[in-house]
């Protein structure tokens, strides 16, 4: 078993590099000020490894990653930045292909998704919003854990309990109270046996939006937001169910202050804060807990979160 642990983390987004070596503070594109949850996590990882876990090697995925030569954060931590849009099929395939043929030839441990888009406060109304919101927030990280899940190492490492790891970044709007859904669509919600039936969900939700029927079809309406984390909520129930040997749990960060949590006000909470929960689920003593949703008791809570009813 090789000893190096690969993470893997989507949305990583633009990042503060530590002050080695040196030559990085002449470059603009590592001075740009981190701004999202997965830069926060990403910024744990790299410069405070979980020791049992090094040598840490982290894929740092963003739609436009820096284009000059990743920064080498720490003797035990190795950041390297790849391309990936979680919204294109294609962008995934070619990424696990380098994957499993360079990267990570020997399997990959950890998959952090925590890249989402919030386009309910844009001003635009209709089905174009609602097929990106779901494209990204629910088919492209069904899609990671889908296309990742055959190329996590099993067994997992000692350091990780011996399970690998998927963790999901969902939302509190992605819990059945944030609604309101019908009856017959929660249950089918709560109920999915098959990722299919997930997916049929996604394409009756996009069909009613397309048909300004929402409403009457059990969805909420104007929430294409909190329906993308529901549906990526019940497959990744249904993912974790699928993966015996692999830990896949989702969660909410809380109110955090990044792009997205500032379109609604001013959060409470940095995104290091928000980071606690997503990198306990990766990284910390979960023992076998797979398939549950953590929170903290509020948006606003700063703990590393609690197994939660969505
Ligand atoms: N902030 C909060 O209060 C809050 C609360 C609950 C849940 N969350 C969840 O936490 C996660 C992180 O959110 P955040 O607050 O850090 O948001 P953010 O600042 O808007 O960052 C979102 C990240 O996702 C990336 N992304 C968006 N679409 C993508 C795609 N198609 N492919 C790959 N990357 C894509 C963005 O990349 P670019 O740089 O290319 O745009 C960015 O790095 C999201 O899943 C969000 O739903 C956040």
């Amino acid at each position: 078993m090789s000893s190096q642990t690969t993470v893997i983390i989507t949305g990583a987004n633009r990042y503060i590099a530590p002050p080695t070596p040196p030559h990085y503070f002449m470059n603009r594109t590592h001075l740009t000020s981190s701004r999202g949850i997965g830069a926060a996590i990403l910024h744990a990882l790299s410069t405070s490894p979980p020791a049992s876990l090094t040598p840490l090697t982290i894929l740092a995925c963003a739609r436009s990653p820096p284009s000059s030569p990743p920064p080498t954060t720490s003797n035990s931590a190795q950041v390297h930045w790849h391309a990936l849009d979680i919204s294109s099929h294609q962008s995934i395939t070619t990424f696990a292909e380098t994957v499993r043929t360079d990267l990570a030839p020997s399997g990959v441990d950890i998959l952090i998704s925590n890249a989402g888009v919030n386009l309910d406060l844009d001003g635009k109304q209709g089905i174009e919003p609602a097929e990106k919101t779901l494209a990204t927030n629910f088919t492209g990280t069904l899609g990671m854990m889908q296309t990742f899940a055959p190329l996590m190492r099993r067994p997992g490492l000692d350091g990780l309990g011996g399970r690998s790891r998927i963790v999901n970044l969902s939302s509190v709007g992605g819990k059945l109270s944030s609604g309101p859904y019908g009856k017959e669509i929660a249950a089918r919600l709560k109920g999915a046996g098959k990722v299919e039936d997930v997916e049929q969900l996604g394409r009756e939700y996009l069909e009613a939006v397309r048909t300004k029927s929402e409403k009457n079809k059990g969805w909420p309406v104007g929430k294409n937001y909190s329906v993308s984390k529901a549906l990526l909520n019940a497959a990744t129930e249904v993912v974790a169910r699928d993966n015996e040997g692999v830990l896949v749990n989702f969660c909410c960060p809380g109110w955090c202050d990044s792009d997205m949590g500032r379109l609604i006000g001013q959060p409470g909470k940095s995104n290091a804060e928000g980071a606690r929960i997503p990198l306990k689920l990766a990284v910390g003593d979960i023992g076998d807990v797979s398939g549950k949703y953590f929170e903290n008791e509020s948006v606003h809570g700063k703990g590393s979160g609690k197994i939660s009813e969505w």
